[in-house]
């Protein structure tokens, strides 16, 4: 088990499925026949079709999962001034939007190794100016959503879910993205729910907001040439909706595959004491979009890293450097140990691969090899 020769990817976006193939080669022939490359039958399928698999009433369709986080600051009504509270360990897209609108950005430490935010941290940043509450659900396991809703709704706060690693995931039985007024998607090709390129969705069951995102969306347009607000360009290819009708189909398939290889890193690795893994929480359904383990410190973490390269294994670090450590936020003067759960995290914090085509054989193979450098 130990001599596995092949180089393991940290992610392989390849379908190797023929059945899977053959849908795709046809959904694409399709798009090339009717020749609708923008605002195709396609869009408006896959919108009804995540509409009903999130349980949601509106889709409003962009061009990415940055895009979706800066067209929903906007159709809430943020304005110049307002403070929007965002995790910091995170992703830089929601910071990004923030900043973006001449917006402040208000970051929130993370709460635990659960690596999510929680509703008691983020009472403490909230100002006379917070209008909005960024919850990323990292990696795919939810917040505890129900709680930060809670709170915003004491505050009169809008929350905004980024749900760029967490389609399909739950919390309490519901699916997340629909606890907030906004939930955002990204099809990027390495997430849960994945396009051949770039592609995005805003989510909410408000209709005003719905109508405005999607005015926001597409050149503040009411009607052709009827141009009611300033807007952007963006919207979501035909030919990636197309993709996104057959890539749906096997999303529950797939993320049972990545629930499956999260419980045999779960049992393979347990015992090693050394390690933190993630889990699953009371009332939550993980995507796994990411599988991040704990390690003790940042020089036991760079020699598992090194063996594990060596072995050929690909791995990743989300995130190395919190976000108010990256110079795109140096007007905030912030200084370190100001976030230490999620500095400490940025030391600790190591990927290893986990994707739906992850072979029995490769999994065995990483579990051994980790299991061998703790002596186990
Ligand atoms: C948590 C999170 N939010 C937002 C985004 C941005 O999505 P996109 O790359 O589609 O703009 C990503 C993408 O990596 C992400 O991981």
């Amino acid at each position: 088990m130990l001599d596995y020769k092949a180089e393991i990817p940290f992610f392989d976006t390849v379908i190797y499925d023929n059945q899977h193939r053959l849908q795709i080669d046809s959904a694409i022939q399709k798009v090339l026949n009717h020749g609708k490359f923008i605002n195709g039958p396609e869009v408006r399928e896959f919108s009804d079709t995540l509409s009903r698999y999130l349980d949601v009433k509106y889709i409003i369709p962009c061009a990415n999962g940055t895009d979706a986080l800066t067209i929903s600051l906007l159709a809430l009504g943020l304005q110049r001034g307002d403070e929007v509270i965002v995790p910091v360990f995170n992703y830089v897209a929601a910071a990004e939007a923030v900043e973006i609108l001449g917006l402040t950005t208000v970051f929130v430490d993370a709460s635990d190794e659960s690596f999510n935010v929680e509703a008691e941290k983020i009472e403490e940043k909230i100002t006379s100016k917070t209008k909005a509450i960024i919850v990323t659900h990292l990696f795919g396991l939810s917040a505890k959503i129900d709680q930060i809703v809670g709170l915003a709704r004491k505050y009169k706060i809008s929350v905004i879910e980024d749900i760029a690693q967490a389609v399909g995931a739950e919390f309490n039985h519901k699916k997340v993205g629909t606890y907030g007024e906004v939930g955002c998607i990204s099809f990027f090709p390495t997430k849960n729910l994945a396009c051949f390129g770039d592609g995005g969705a805003i989510i909410t069951n408000n209709e005003v907001i719905a109508e405005k995102a999607r005015m926001i969306a597409n050149h503040g347009q009411t009607g052709k040439y009827e141009h009611k607000i300033i807007g952007f360009n963006s919207r979501l290819d035909t030919l990636q909706a197309a993709v996104l009708n057959v890539q749906i189909l096997y999303l529950e398939e797939n993320l049972s595959k990545r629930r499956f290889i999260a419980k045999q890193y779960r049992d393979g690795l347990k015992d090693i004491t050394e390690i933190c893994l993630p889990d699953e929480q009371e009332g939550s359904l993980h995507t796994f979009n990411q599988y991040c383990i704990l390690l003790k410190n940042k020089e036991q973490r760079q020699n598992l890293y090194n063996e594990l390269r060596n072995a050929g294994i690909g791995v990743m670090i989300y995130y190395p450097k919190a976000l108010h450590m990256q110079e795109a936020f140096s007007r905030y003067q912030f200084k370190e140990n100001e976030f230490p759960v999620a500095e400490d995290l940025c030391n600790r914090v190591l990927s290893i691969p986990i994707f739906p085509n992850l072979q029995e054989e490769q999994l065995q193979y990483i579990i051994a090899q980790i299991r061998k450098f703790f002596n186990r």
